[in-house]
């Protein structure tokens, strides 16, 4: 298939020929890369990420493709939005190619590769989407083959995502630097998330409150409250704002994401949450 220069003002790959043929061009001329693997329904966030991009490389590429692999049969894969037109519009200036190949393409028939990690993937989100990071790292295994680019840039609001992409990358030896981007928010701090659309007004009110607790629990941390009391107290208060669910509030490790011994923080920690309000589950994170 050859590039689609037709649909958008950015050509668009849809295959992995495409992509590597693009991306060959570029290395001929020494020009250097970036991918941003996205799954679409951008925001702010994202963007914000292709602008960090920008700014480290003479070319971006961002991949838009809703991974099916990644969700549980119970989750959102066929409700997640898909606005191809709408995202490619609003990287018009900034990116330089689009990756958006099919399921068919990434998946073919007899694909039978699973790339999973222990020990990072096995609490938090782990715990409540098991199979969620084979998903995600499979996926990012292969966009970042795919392209071979210098960097591959994720947001930190995917905290643990972004630990289990830099252990992959590690561990399997794949050239290329993984980089973080800061978590971009709303004017009420809620971390910007495609899922957000889910939110109905009330709920969106609640949810802005998320961050605050989620604060004010890692300010007790650093101050000397123990952290099994003060992640009880925040959970308390997230359940009395209205939230239905809590799965977690955590203080863990920020890198390896393990629980840390004596009930306070040693080194580098972070504080995660996951909690669902309606249809709509939002997590966030913020160092201690
Ligand atoms: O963070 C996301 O949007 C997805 O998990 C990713 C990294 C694009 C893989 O599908």
């Amino acid at each position: 298939m050859p590039l689609d220069t037709a649909s958008y003002e950015i050509p668009v790959a849809r295959s992995a020929g495409d992509l590597r043929e693009a991306v060959a061009g570029w290395r001929k001329d020494g020009l250097s890369v970036a991918l941003v693997p996205t799954m679409g329904a951008l925001h702010a966030g994202h963007i914000s990420l292709v602008d960090l991009a920008r700014e480290k490389v003479d070319r971006v590429i961002v991949s838009i493709f809703v991974n099916p692999t990644q969700f549980a049969p119970n989750e959102d894969f066929s409700a997640y939005p898909r606005t191809e037109a709408e995202d490619v519009g609003k990287l018009e200036g900034k990116a330089d190619l689009i990756f958006a190949p099919n399921a068919a393409d990434m998946y073919p028939e007899g694909f039978s590769t699973t790339v999973s990690l222990t020990g990072v993937t096995e609490s938090l989100e782990g715990t409540f989407r098991p199979t969620h990071f084979a998903g995600v790292a499979t996926v990012v295994a292969k966009l970042i083959l795919r392209a071979l680019p210098d960097i591959a840039i994720f947001g930190e609001k995917d905290w643990q995502q972004l630990m289990v992409i830099r252990r992959m990358v590690a561990d399997l030896d794949i050239p290329v630097k993984i980089l973080g981007g800061p978590i971009m928010r709303e004017a009420d701090g809620l971390a910007m998330s495609s899922r957000n659309v889910y939110l109905t007004p009330e709920e969106r009110k609640a949810a802005g409150q998320l961050n605050v607790i989620l604060r004010e629990t890692a300010d007790a941390v650093a101050k000397g409250t123990p952290i099994s009391k003060a992640t009880a107290e925040g959970g308390k208060r997230i359940l009395a704002l209205g939230f239905d669910k809590l799965d977690y509030l955590e203080v863990r490790d920020a890198a390896s994401l393990a629980a840390f011994q004596g009930d306070k923080p040693e080194g580098s920690a972070r504080i995660l949450v996951a909690a669902k309000i309606g249809r709509t589950r939002l997590i966030d994170n913020m160092p201690v």
